[in-house]
């Protein structure tokens, strides 16, 4: 077996006697898993008796892909089931001939073993844990305090090594940003391996991740970190997408909700409800007040919309456009509107409504009736960007500010500002009266 440049450069630092923990990956099929057995069979064979762990979050997944990999890779490298090595179902273990013995672990946290004294009277030489992103911080650093058998015979130093796919998680805080920042400590390591590194790849795994979704293409086929769910994200991606499927949200009474072009933006975006669905989706370019207003007046005609079921942003120029319909207006910073009497524990009516779409898209209860590629995408990358704000003095939600989601998108936000402002009606509701 040869080893692809990326995996030889990992197998290196594996092997120098400076570095103690290696994160290798951030793609898809990069030759993650395959670096990883090839170490331990490595290791195994040249320091005869010592113990090696491979882990992974789940036991199932372990068993069903890095331990085929394993067996794949000793097949490679010329090794016999039988004959230079045993696998025993039931301790899940592998015994080497020389006495040398992996052991394939889960390493998922039970609440009834937070601290893992599982773990705790293991003794093992160095360890390999697959998708490390998958475990906890804890785990990781627990299997790496366990690393001491028999390295003074052999005069080894510990190492572990962990692969994943790009996370925004602690994998992402404490080695991929460090390293892109060059303040990764000099024991640590992170190096990139994506599919396009690993010429052994077949076309169909490359073809696959082709037609992945833009996130996951992102993440897993280009091994962009920053494309991950975000965990202050309040819509799944997948939730997200959804919204343009859900024909089966029920009809109900029409509103229209616009955004306003604002000085320095020239889009402005009307929206035609039907209940939760968002039927209609109507872009003006450079339009005037009276001209935006006018178009907003033909659909109330056409559609039978009263008024009061019309909203549009108040802020900057869409105050002129509420004065000329005499609808109601939308002030992203006005308080939030008290539900049954009781005061709503938002910092202003925005953040309220974005966190009642949120809860809405996530229960797939909006509808999006939107055929082009190209809105779709800005809704979809709009919506992303709608994230819990950090808490502030008043512990008060609060949604990222808006000039921080123009830094993201490089643009305004005003498909998701025009979705967001249908939930004033939802927030609000009218008084039902009873006249029978
Ligand atoms: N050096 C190599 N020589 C031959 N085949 C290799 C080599 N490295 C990896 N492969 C093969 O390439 C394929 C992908 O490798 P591997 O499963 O290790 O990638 P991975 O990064 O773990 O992928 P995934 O993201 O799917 O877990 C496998 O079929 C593996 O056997
Ligand atoms: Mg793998």
């Amino acid at each position: 077996m040869k080893l692809t440049i990326k995996q030889t450069k990992a197998l290196d630092t594996l092997e120098d006697n400076q570095t103690r923990e290696l994160i290798f990956g951030g793609g898809a099929g990069g030759g993650k898993s395959a670096l990883g057995c090839y170490w331990q069979i490595k290791n195994r064979l040249k320091y005869a008796g010592t113990r090696g762990l491979i882990g992974r979050a789940v036991l199932k997944t372990l068993k069903e892909t890095t331990l085929q990999t394993f067996f794949e890779i000793a097949q490679m490298q010329g090794l016999k089931a039988g004959t230079h090595f045993t696998f025993n179902q039931q301790s899940n273990q592998v015994s080497f001939f020389n006495g040398s013995t992996i052991l394939f672990k889960d390493l998922f946290l039970y609440p009834s073993d937070p601290n893992f004294d599982e773990l705790g009277s293991l003794e093992i030489t160095d360890a390999f844990v697959d998708e490390v992103n998958q475990v906890s911080f804890k785990a990781w650093s627990i299997t790496g305090s366990r690393i001491r058998y028999k390295l003074n015979d052999y005069n080894l130093i510990p190492k572990k090594l962990g692969t994943c796919n790009p996370a925004k998680n602690w994998v992402y805080e404490k080695y991929f940003k460090p390293d892109r920042d060059g303040v990764l400590p000099p024991n640590l390591r992170f190096i990139q391996s994506l599919v396009t590194d690993n010429p052994n790849i077949s076309k169909h795994y490359l073809e696959n991740l082709q037609t992945l979704d833009d996130v996951d293409r992102e993440r897993l086929l280009h091994g962009n970190w920053e494309y991950d769910n975000d965990p202050a994200r309040l819509m799944e991606f997948d939730a997200i997408n959804d919204i343009f499927s859900n024909t089966h949200v029920a009809n109900g009474k029409k509103y229209i909700t616009a955004d306003i072009a604002r000085f320095g933006n020239d889009k402005t975006v009307i929206g035609l409800w039907n209940g939760l669905r968002c039927e209609r989706i109507e872009i003006l370019t450079h339009s005037d007040i009276v001209n935006t207003a006018n178009r907003i007046k033909s659909i109330m005609q056409a559609e039978s919309i009263g008024t009061s079921y019309v909203v549009v942003d108040e802020d900057g120029v869409g105050g002129g456009v509420r004065d000329i319909l005499k609808c109601k207006g939308f002030v992203n910073n006005s308080s939030p509107v008290e539900v049954q009497g009781r005061k709503q524990n938002f910092n202003h009516l925005k953040s309220q409504c974005y966190f009642h779409l949120a809860e809405k898209v996530q229960k797939g209860e909006i509808y999006v009736s939107e055929n082009r590629t190209e809105v779709r995408q800005s809704i979809i990358q709009e919506l992303e960007q709608v994230k819990r704000d950090k808490i502030d003095m008043d512990g008060k939600l609060s949604v990222i500010p808006k000039d921080k989601v123009k830094e993201n998108i490089g643009r305004s936000p005003d498909f998701s500002d025009m979705l967001m402002m249908r939930m004033y009606f939802e927030v609000k509701k009218p008084r039902e009266i009873v006249i029978y």
